[in-house]
């Protein structure tokens, strides 16, 4: 096994049932200044927003998290940022509340904010040159996870990628993990979120680069998605909302090196705007000469749960789609090699992965 790189993780996290009540004085720990909130649309006209701790000169932005976000919503976001800020507000923290896609959109702005340019010169592997503005993650959906990752998947329709600001700025300085703030999640978004964890783990422990700690972590949180989606009671009770979200951090740091499952999810989200986590199931549903196990699994899980995977997503594609699936998911050559080997052009031909969507 290889020697990790040198590995940061997430410094300081509050976690459990009523946590939220604390980030009050976490916010007001970095205070003097302004607050800014970015909050999921989903919660508009909530009583969570009358519960955000945000004073006069903070400022709350709803952010509509229902497609996956793009560079250009990043960009729109910092400039917004910077806009206030030239205009004398001077920045605390800035506070991300929602889901993986919220999580990442605040990581990316707070990168912007110390670091000149456009989003998508940050798109790669430590490209961010300045720590970044300090922020909080507070997830409202768990499965991602965005709350612990050194990244923020970004959408790049221009270059035809999802592509992550990689780097350990991107890192949250504060955490709140509070289950109860999951407990309104649609029942299929939680499913679909709570799988990517699986996909995280059994993709990285099914790899070539490996290391124990990332197994140890991988092992732990697949073991705890399989209780809360096979096991007794419902995957949305009070201790599995809670141990959704454990899983979600164990496996985000177990995330490093996936396989097949997220190339070929990123290509259905470049073309057809699909969310990460149904994307992942689609693709899982198909792979199944690839992960038999697993992907009987998912059958299982979703029969159980009685979530519905929508089938012939590519029905009525036009080959221009076909070629641009094609292309989103061979891009991603590292976690393909994982799962592969070099030589994974010569399994994942044209043909073969056109017949893999038209099965989806
Ligand atoms: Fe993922």
């Amino acid at each position: 096994m290889s020697v990790t790189r040198n590995t940061r993780s997430v410094p300081a996290y509050v976690f459990g049932q009523g946590a939220f009540a604390e980030l009050g004085s976490l916010v007001d720990a970095r205070r003097p200044g302004a607050a800014l909130f970015y909050v999921d649309s989903f919660f508009q006209n909530t009583p969570l927003l009358q519960e955000l701790p945000a004073r006069s000169g903070d400022a709350v932005v709803l952010v509509d998290a229902s497609r996956e976000p793009t560079v250009e919503d990043v960009d729109a976001l910092a400039e917004a940022a910077r806009a206030a800020r030239s205009g004398g507000m001077s920045l605390c923290s800035l506070v991300g509340v929602g889901g993986g896609s919220v999580l990442d959109i605040t990581k990316a702005v707070a990168n912007l904010l110390t670091n000149p340019g456009k989003a998508e010169e940050y798109q790669g592997w430590d490209l961010v040159k300045n720590p970044a503005v300090h922020k909080i993650g507070v997830p409202t959906l768990s499965g991602t996870g965005a709350e612990c990752s050194r990244t923020c998947v970004l959408t790049n329709m221009r270059r035809r990628l999802k592509l992550g600001m990689n780097s350990d700025f991107t890192l949250f300085d504060q955490l709140l993990l509070d289950p109860s703030l999951t407990r309104t999640a649609p029942r299929a978004q939680f499913l679909f979120t709570g799988m990517d964890t699986f996909m995280h783990c059994f993709e990285s422990s099914r790899g070539a680069y490996r290391n124990t700690i990332v197994d140890v972590l991988a092992a732990s949180a697949a073991a705890l998605c399989r209780e809360i989606f096979l096991g007794p009671g419902d995957m949305m009770d009070d201790d599995k909302r809670e141990k959704m979200m454990v899983a979600s951090y164990l496996g985000g740091m177990a995330a490093g090196n996936v396989g097949l499952v997220h190339p070929f999810s990123a290509g259905l989200s470049i073309v057809l705007h699909i969310p990460h986590g149904r994307a992942n199931c689609h693709a899982l549903s198909v792979l199944g000469e690839f992960y038999p196990e697993e992907s009987a699994l998912l059958s299982e899980i979703l029969a159980r749960q009685k979530v519905r995977l929508p089938k012939g997503i590519c029905a009525d594609l036009t080959e221009d789609q076909y070629e641009a699936l094609y292309q989103g998911t061979i891009i991603h050559e590292k976690p393909l090699a994982n799962a592969l080997g070099e030589d994974f052009r010569a399994i994942l031909t044209r043909p073969k992965v056109m017949e893999l969507f038209r099965k989806m």
